[in-house]
């Protein structure tokens, strides 16, 4: 096995500056961060809120210059031609929030051209490819001459999928992909995701806090914290066996049930803190009910 993207002693250091412009430190973003990805495989980057995760997507998207170290794509090191045209052949990225990713003004299909002009897709196989891009996200042909604000957040990410597939990447890097979508739409986009990725032997580097979502996706995950990757291993070795305290803070506050599951509990509306008789329940419903609460076991 080889690996598609290696992230070598990876650092960014960002300054920090008072109200009159002058530097008074800065903050290790990143800092010294290794790991690397096997072909057609998917690593998990964990961490919480600040610990660096956009910051790495964005240097490999060449969005952000590194402060030092290296990214290696396919062997090769394109630490400096991140950004280039050639690279955006072999690397996409899909974005948090699906809505603000999409332009309001460009219809779904021409969204979805942009990526095939400006990588020379001949103009006469179009409108065949972008159907085929819809096809492969699942959504109907005539979706191709909406607009975002018609479209449901799932739906948009759908397109956000099928723009970043136009021009065959070998790799996608999705930063917290599914974090703006409901629950019962997260678990739909994950799955297309994990198909697109066995069909069109993609690799992914698949970025979010939600842990629950990393352990049925990614088969290897790096936990940051603060910048720093404190512990990466096999997804199934790092649940299981936490190395790293932090690491066991963050598989502490996943819920054992999982939030899809939260999500189809029933509601249950409590009359005076107690749960109520299926008499009462019925006569509440009934009367239309008052405000339900959720009974947490
Ligand atoms: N352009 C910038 N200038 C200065 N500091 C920055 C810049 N971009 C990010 N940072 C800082 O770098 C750190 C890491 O930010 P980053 O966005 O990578 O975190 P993250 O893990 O993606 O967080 P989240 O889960 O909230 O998206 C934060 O402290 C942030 O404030
Ligand atoms: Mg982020």
């Amino acid at each position: 096995m080889s690996a598609m993207l290696e992230i070598v002693r990876l650092s960014k250091h960002f300054p920090v500056r008072n109200g009159f412009g002058r530097q008074t430190g800065e903050v290790r973003a990143v800092d010294d961060v290794s790991f690397s990805i096997e072909k057609g495989k998917v690593y998990g980057l964990a961490g919480e809120s600040g610990s660096g995760k956009s910051t790495i997507a964005r240097m490999i998207m060449g969005l952000t210059r590194p402060t030092s170290g290296d990214i290696l794509l396919d062997g090769r090191n394109i630490t400096g031609d991140t950004g280039t045209r050639a690279y955006g052949r072999k690397v996409q990225m899909v974005f948090q929030n699906p809505g603000s990713s999409l332009n309001p003004r460009r219809t779904v299909g021409q969204s979805i051209a942009v990526p095939l002009d400006a990588h020379g897709h001949p103009r006469s196989d179009r409108t065949r490819r972008i159907v085929e891009l819809l096809e492969m996200v699942q959504l109907p042909a005539e979706f191709a001459s909406r607009y975002p604000h018609e479209l449901s957040g799932g739906q948009k990410q759908r397109v956000a999928i099928a723009r970043a597939l136009a021009v065959v990447p070998q790799l996608i890097v999705l930063d917290e992909p599914t974090s703006a979508l409901d629950v019962s739409v997260q678990a739909k986009v994950m799955d297309l995701l994990v198909d697109l990725g066995r069909q069109l032997e993609l690799t992914f580097l698949f970025i979010s806090h939600d842990l629950s979502l990393m352990r049925n996706f990614a088969q290897q995950v790096g936990v940051l914290y603060l910048g720093k990757i404190v512990e990466t291993g096999p997804t199934a070795t790092v649940f299981e066996n936490p190395q790293h305290d932090y690491t066991r803070l963050l598989l502490a506050s996943v819920p054992v049930i999982s939030a899809e599951e939260a999500a189809m509990r029933p509601v249950i509306p409590l009359i005076d803190g107690e749960i109520p008789t299926a008499e009462q329940l019925l006569a509440l419903r009934n009367a239309g009910g008052p405000d339900s609460q959720r009974i947490e076991q």
